[in-house]
């Protein structure tokens, strides 16, 4: 199996040699250890735990150089621990670009080490998370719990999510999760998700324990069919590809996301007539992989 990370390995290596002899120490000293955190780590529906817990074992003092070394490391031995999870070929064919691009993030990288990039790069370069297509990645044990089903029910947004989320198999798990990549965006288009998608269910194909697929996200939300109709794909494809929608709410950081990008989004959070809200998007696995057949058979 071929990941094309040999013309990278000099990059990866040149983040490890240009380290201090004491923070490349603490980088070896890490490796196994802070690992083994991150994968425990894992399955938790925080998405950030798995680098909260390599963080834990660096200690507070450790600097962003030395995480950026430890990324390096880990993605060195990356190949072979994908070597034994016998990944889909749509998964393989990902990697090239991903480690390439990582390579060159890590290259310039200097100073901060964005927290969210940081908890991504952790999970990538452990293989905890696996790239979906060019700006989507894949975390491959997310919970699903009853807690937000009952809640969407109990404040009025409708019960079927409960009949549904009872007909995928309730307590099933695990669910694979799908994120945005915001450092490299070239495939956060209606074809880059359909191939995020996709991959997704040829993951759930090949692993008969994966309950299905999720989403969380502002993008979700039915009224950006109308306000920002170029994003209502997100949740249009999916519906009509038989996921649901579960009701999570606002939050200051889905306000803070939805007026990213956008002028026209901002103007109208800022006036009040609009308020972002995040949905998840549960994909059951029956459902997603018909889709993905039907996708294959046009
Ligand atoms: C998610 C995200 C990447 C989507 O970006 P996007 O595909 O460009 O879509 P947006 O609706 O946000 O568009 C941004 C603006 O650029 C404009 N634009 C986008 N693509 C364009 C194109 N090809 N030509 C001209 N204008 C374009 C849009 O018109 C929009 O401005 P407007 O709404 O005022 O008209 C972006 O909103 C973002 O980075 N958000 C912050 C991070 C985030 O939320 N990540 C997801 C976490 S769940």
């Amino acid at each position: 199996m071929d990941m094309h990370l040999t013309p990278d390995i000099a990059a990866f290596q040149a983040v490890l040699d240009r380290l201090s002899p004491d923070d490349r120490a603490r980088v070896d000293a890490a490796l196994v250890p802070a690992a083994v955190k991150a994968v425990e780590a894992a399955p938790h529906w925080d998405f950030e735990l798995p680098a909260k817990a390599v963080d834990q074992v660096l200690g507070a003092d450790a600097s962003n150089d030395v995480r950026r070394g430890l990324v390096a490391a880990w993605t060195l031995q990356l190949p072979d621990r994908v070597r034994a999870m016998a990944l889909p070929a749509e998964v393989m064919a990902q990697y090239p670009y991903w480690i390439e691009q990582l390579a060159a993030f890590l290259t310039k990288a200097q100073g901060d080490y964005d927290f969210d990039h940081w908890s991504k790069d952790v999970r990538f370069s452990l293989a905890l998370s696996v790239p979906a297509a060019k700006s989507q990645v894949i975390d491959l044990s997310s919970p699903v719990g009853p807690g937000q089903i009952i809640t969407h029910v109990r404040e009025g947004w409708g019960l079927k999510p409960l009949f549904r989320y009872l007909a995928a198999g309730a307590k099933r798990e695990p669910w694979l999760e799908v994120h945005t990549e915001s450092r490299w965006l070239r495939g956060f288009n209606e074809d880059g998700w359909n191939e995020a998608w996709a991959t997704a269910a040829e993951l759930c194909r090949g692993r008969p324990e994966l309950a299905g697929m999720i989403g969380s996200s502002w993008f979700y939300d039915p009224p950006l069919t109308a306000i920002s109709p170029r994003l209502a794909h997100l949740r249009l494809n999916p519906l009509n590809g038989g996921a649901f929608m579960v009701h999570q709410g606002p939050a200051p950081i889905h306000t803070e996301r939805a007026g990213t990008a956008s002028a026209s989004r901002k103007a109208l959070i800022d006036s009040g007539e609009y308020t972002a809200r995040s949905w998840l998007m549960v994909w059951p696995r029956k459902e997603l992989i018909a889709w993905a057949d039907r996708r294959k058979a046009v």
